[in-house]
């Protein structure tokens, strides 16, 4: 008997991915799948190609070769709003709230333009999101005058409030003290627990370890590892790669 799991769908699903700049493969013959309610961590030494990974799944890049798709439609190909719209939403790795604006008005942003069901009610959304980022108490500050990680939280607020499946996240916790980095993770669990995927890109190897169910380690472009935070942590090509062996 085939097993239900086995005829189901992965959320995302990456296959043989190549992206070239000019003579520079920044990503090559990437494959590997998602599931639904996964936190999927992806981690690898600078110049990897992680984010540029993330680039091509969230629609700002397409790849030269290769196939995405998303609950068993395919992505490659359509742009950023498009990919948003079918439940795919990311952070940047460089904060780029709206500084003019106030915290409601960055995450009803979010929500008023990222979401594909015309039924859903964009306030509603925006609060649900500044919920569960913490943000009740400071959200009709001007983003201007908050201090780093709340800005980091407002980026991930309006990330959620389009409704997304699927989260990408680009080292949400750069830049964050480790006490900050604790509050980050929390967050994440909390969001997580609220029923949207994650996929998330860290340097602090800490709390991507504990935080991701599975991660994939990529090399100059290349996948060279995938597996549970303890495999892929005991797995030679990845210490040689962090500790360039
Ligand atoms: N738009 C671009 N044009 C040309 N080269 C690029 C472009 N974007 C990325 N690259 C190159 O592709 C490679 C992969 O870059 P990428 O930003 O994906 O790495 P990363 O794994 O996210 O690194 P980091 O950990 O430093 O953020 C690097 O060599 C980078 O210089
Ligand atoms: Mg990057």
């Amino acid at each position: 008997m085939i097993k239900s799991s086995l005829q189901s769908v992965p959320l995302l699903s990456v296959e043989n991915v190549t992206k070239r700049f000019g003579a520079l493969v920044a990503v090559k013959d990437v494959s590997f799948q998602m599931d639904l309610g996964e936190i999927l961590g992806l981690i690898g030494p600078n110049g990897a190609g992680k984010s540029t990974l993330f680039n091509i799944i969230a629609g700002k890049y397409n790849p030269d070769s290769g196939r995405i798709t998303f609950e068993g439609k395919r992505i490659d190909g359509k742009r950023a709003f498009e990919v948003c719209r079918l439940g795919i939403c990311r952070t940047y790795q460089l904060v780029k709230p709206f500084l003019s604006e106030t915290v409601l008005e960055n995450v009803l942003l979010g929500s008023i333009f990222g979401s594909a069901e015309d039924a859903r009610d964009p306030e509603a959304e925006a609060e649900r999101a500044i919920s569960l980022t913490g943000l009740q108490e400071i959200k009709t500050k001007y983003v201007s005058t908050l201090p780093f990680i709340d800005r980091r939280r407002v980026e991930l607020a309006r990330a959620i409030a389009t409704g997304a499946k699927l989260v990408l996240l680009d080292e949400p916790m750069a830049g964050l003290n480790p006490v900050e980095v604790g509050q980050f993770t929390q967050i994440i669990k909390k969001i997580h627990s609220s029923g949207v995927s994650v996929f998330i890109v860290e340097h602090v190897m800490h709390a991507i370890m504990s935080i991701s169910t599975r991660i994939i380690v990529l090399d100059h472009g290349e996948k060279i590892a995938e597996g549970s935070p303890e495999e892929v942590s005991k797995n030679s090509k990845v210490i040689q790669v962090y500790l360039g062996g």
